[in-house]
């Protein structure tokens, strides 16, 4: 059965203190939930709490830590950059590849993220690899298009073991901190075509297992109706992830 998630993205939010503050929170309001091994919560913190945040949610059974980024390599001369190894080494078992704002700020491309997902993989870091159309890509009747690419791009060079292992998030860039949501109907949409690209290519074992994430202004009162959709498994959370009542309320929705 394909695992149910509920991702927080704090992208450069929260000082120090702040930080540990929330991961508590949320911890403690979870206390009673009905988390599971189906049934996950996953923190994405800038990355210097990252050993923080892991040392909190390493003690609960189905909360756990995310890098936002990760580079290609294990080690070496990549001045500003961390490895798979590393994040790995201080406790973290997730990262995101490929979020729109590492594609589009810092120039990220399939082939940079094809070798990332890759080093995750080696690593035994599990990607949350990250997909997305533009509006002007939607309007123009070209997102399914630009997913395909971005999903074989990115994605497809794995065997059907190694994707066995990989999450994906679909989202859309236009809802994106723009409180624009998709609509149901839309994520869905997306979604059932996301897992008939893996389908076609990997097998019907392999897309039923795969969990499909939708991110993109999911918050408290529109997260059942997007999780209740029959493929879509959880969401990637980033503003209503910085405020923990909010957070645990998009969770209780799972
Ligand atoms: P948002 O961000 O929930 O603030 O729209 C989602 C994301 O970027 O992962």
């Amino acid at each position: 059965m394909r695992k149910k998630i509920v991702a927080g993205n704090w992208k450069m939010n929260k000082l120090q203190n702040e930080a540990k503050k929330l991961v508590n929170q949320v911890v403690a309001l979870l206390q009673n939930s009905n988390l599971s091994d189906n049934k996950r919560v996953i923190f994405s913190p800038p990355s210097i709490y990252l050993e923080g945040v892991s040392l909190i949610t390493n003690k609960e059974a189905f909360i756990h830590s995310c890098s936002q980024n990760i580079y290609s390599e294990n080690s070496g001369a990549y001045t500003g950059e961390l490895s798979a190894e590393m994040i790995k080494s201080v406790g973290c078992e997730y990262t995101l590849v490929g979020h729109s704002e590492r594609r589009a700020l810092f120039y990220e491309t399939d082939i940079i993220l094809a070798k990332k997902v890759s080093s995750a993989l080696m690593q035994g870091v599990t990607p949350i690899f990250c997909c997305g159309e533009l509006l002007a890509e939607r309007n123009s009747k070209k997102h399914y298009d630009i997913i395909k690419a971005q999903i074989e791009g990115g994605l497809f060079h794995l065997t059907e073991d190694e994707f066995s292992n990989i999450i994906i998030a679909y989202e859309p860039v236009w809802a994106i901190g723009t409180g624009k949501t998709a609509s149901s109907n839309q994520a869905q949409e997306m979604h059932a075509f996301i897992r008939g690209l893996v389908t076609a290519k990997y097998g019907n074992i392999t897309s039923d297992n795969l969990t499909i994430l939708y991110g993109g202004s999911c918050n408290p009162a529109n997260a059942a109706e997007l999780f209740s959709c029959p493929d879509v498994d959880g969401g990637l959370i980033g503003g209503a992830s910085l405020v923990a009542e909010d957070f645990v309320k998009i969770i209780a929705a799972l």
